[in-house]
């Protein structure tokens, strides 16, 4: 199964899913001295610098079974989504919250559910149907900086797992996929309540 990985930053979804996922695995970047690309090169994976625009070129010539966003910032134009089956990670509860900076947001905004949002991606940004969702709860003393460890602790978990089921074409049981200590490493309750590190 052939797997494209695409960011523009830090790639800390990127490793989580190289470490995981079973797969013969590209990573690409929009920019060229991007942390994601090293991490991938210190990985032993493959590490392409792909501008924004040459995208089409790059998919019409490389055929990917999925690709999959961590992390990608620019937006995707429909004749290059035509041209593979795409996914993408946010880190807030879709619809809500939506575009840059979603995780400091929410947490000003007040909400006390957030969460982490997988879907198939659609020229729209941030939208698209919903493949699989996960709450993180905000208390009353939560600072920012933990409930952020707890959304990429939580994308860390779900992303490589959902990503798995995707490319084996299983249909799954979301409430399934997080309980019962299934999601390797990054284990969290039943009760949809959030991590327990
Ligand atoms: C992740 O939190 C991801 O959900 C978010 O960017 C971060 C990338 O971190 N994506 C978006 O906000 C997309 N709209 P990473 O580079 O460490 O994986």
């Amino acid at each position: 199964m052939k797997l494209a990985v695409m960011g523009s930053g830090n790639g800390g979804n990127f490793e989580a899913i190289a470490k995981h996922v079973k797969a013969d695995i590209t990573c690409i970047s929009d920019i060229q001295d991007a942390r994601i690309l090293q991490r991938a090169r210190n990985l032993g994976v493959k590490a392409e610098f792909v501008p924004f625009e040459d995208n089409l070129r790059y998919f019409t010539e490389n055929k990917f079974d999925l690709i999959v966003l961590a992390g990608y910032m620019r937006i995707l134009p429909p004749e290059v989504l035509e041209l593979g089956r795409f996914v993408n990670i946010h880190p807030s509860l879709l619809p809500a919250f939506k575009g840059k900076d979603a995780i400091k947001r929410a947490f000003l905004a007040g909400v006390k559910v957030s969460g982490v949002t997988i879907h198939w991606v659609q020229d729209e940004v941030d939208s698209g149907k919903i493949i699989a969702q996960y709450p993180v709860l905000i208390g009353n003393l939560t600072h920012l900086d933990e409930f952020e460890a707890e959304i990429h602790s939580i994308e860390h978990a779900l992303y490589p797992i959902v990503i798995e089921k995707l490319l084996n074409d299983e249909v799954f049981d979301f409430s399934d996929l997080m309980g019962g200590g299934k999601c390797g490493g990054g284990c969290c309750d039943d009760a949809g309540g959030g991590c327990c590190r």
